[in-house]
């Protein structure tokens, strides 16, 4: 299903043609199938009391492909296929223009292209009373989902159940300062820990809080348990071990580059350095590694250390090894600024240009770290 999402996603991009292109590359049927899911998981719960059926239309001017989703409060969104005898409302969409709303860049449009069609509207005595609110709640429950505009992310966090809010951590305001730029790309993003340790019906909350707030992302999770039954649109998760830099590097070889990769695994310091060493050179310029609940550098249970806060083998030792990466350009070892000497600099010295470290999380920006030391006619103790 991502691939060909993927592939939706590439073409809302770029040029009408290339949008029909792709249309009929995958054929209705299965394009409206793709952006009925789509639309279905960005709904936010719905508040309508009384049961309502919409109707989805999508035509791409030779045929037209018709689903009914059933909304009610307080229970799950259903998808019927076809048109229910019942609908309430009916959307009309034309393929094309669908396909750019759901996952094209929002370049600032305002309202949607779609057509609504109520279905007392010929009529000519006054429809129910009691049912109106309920069509208004409902039908606003579905126009609001295309939007490019999630609700904020602490929400998103706890309508999802991930604990990145709330109670323990307050890690999306940091996330939300740095992700908010990339909102609207088409980003891959790789979460190490999908939730729920051994029992494989619990977890997956993040990945799909991931997945609402970028609208165009393609969203990956790796989990040392098997946590395959969150796969879906635009959401692949892959079963492995975040200390095994062999299966990180195929997963990243199958699945990346990324432009985020997070790290909320295991936080066993030994893992979280191996998978930060094999899955760093994987993020791409402008992206970022993020390793999150730094309080375990100080845990000996988790492989910290809880007397001598410079070992190297800690993620805080890491960050602080980090901090001299990014300065390599300036470092003097020998009497001669490092840039002058031979050696290759590493992945980390190359790439890292930026660190955003706040209380138990960090953010690692990757780019090129090339800008030049302060030159060698500078002089290198005070002159005056
Ligand atoms: C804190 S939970 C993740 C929570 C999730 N990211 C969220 O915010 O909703 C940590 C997950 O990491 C997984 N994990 C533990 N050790 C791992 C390892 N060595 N490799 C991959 N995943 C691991 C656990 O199975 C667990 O599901």
């Amino acid at each position: 299903m991502t691939p060909d999402i993927e592939s939706l996603i590439r073409a809302a991009s770029g040029r009408p043609d290339e949008i029909r292109a792709a249309l009929d590359k995958l054929g209705l049927a299965r394009v409206a199938e793709l952006a009925v899911a789509e639309w279905t998981l960005r709904l936010d719960p719905p508040s309508n009391p009384l049961e309502i059926h919409i109707g989805l239309s999508v035509s791409d001017g030779r045929e037209t492909a018709d689903h009914t989703w059933v909304l009610r409060a307080g229970e799950p969104v259903r998808v019927l296929p076809g048109l229910h005898p019942g609908c309430e409302v009916r959307l009309r969409y034309d393929a094309e223009e669908l396909i750019t709303e759901l996952w094209g860049p929002s370049r600032g449009r305002s309202s949607p292209s779609r057509a609504y069609e109520l279905a007392t509207a010929m009529d000519t005595h006054f429809p129910p009373r009691e049912r109106q609110p309920s069509i208004a709640a409902a039908s606003a429950t579905l126009t609001a989902a295309l939007s490019a505009r999630a609700p904020d992310l602490g929400a998103l966090a706890v309508r999802y159940g991930s604990d990145k809010w709330g109670q323990t951590h307050w890690f999306t305001q940091h996330y939300e300062r740095h992700f908010a730029p990339l909102r609207e790309e088409p980003v891959r993003l790789l979460e190490i820990g999908v939730g729920g340790y051994e029992n494989e019906e619990s977890g997956g909350g993040s990945l799909k809080m991931w997945r609402r707030y970028f609208p165009r992302a393609s969203v990956f999770g790796l989990d040392y348990f098997d946590k395959s039954r969150f796969s879906g649109p635009r959401l692949t998760v892959v079963r492995g071990d975040q200390n095994d830099p062999a299966q990180l590097d195929a997963l990243a070889k199958e699945h990346g580059p990324f432009d985020i990769v997070i790290d909320d695994g295991s936080h066993i310091n030994e893992h979280v350095l191996t998978s930060f060493r094999a899955l760093f050179p994987y993020v791409r310029s402008g992206g970022f590694y993020v390793i999150e609940d730094l309080w375990t550098s100080y845990l000996p249970g988790y492989g910290g250390d809880d007397r001598d806060f410079g070992v190297p083998t800690t993620m805080l030792g890491l960050l602080k090894t980090l901090l001299d990466d990014l300065h390599h350009q300036e470092r003097d070892s020998d009497g001669e600024p490092s840039r002058d000497t031979a050696g290759e600099p590493s992945a980390t010295e190359a790439g890292l240009v930026g660190m955003h470290v706040y209380h138990n999380i960090a953010f690692l920006e990757k780019g090129r770290n090339a800008e030049g030391g302060i030159p060698r006619w500078m002089p290198r103790a005070p002159h005056w």
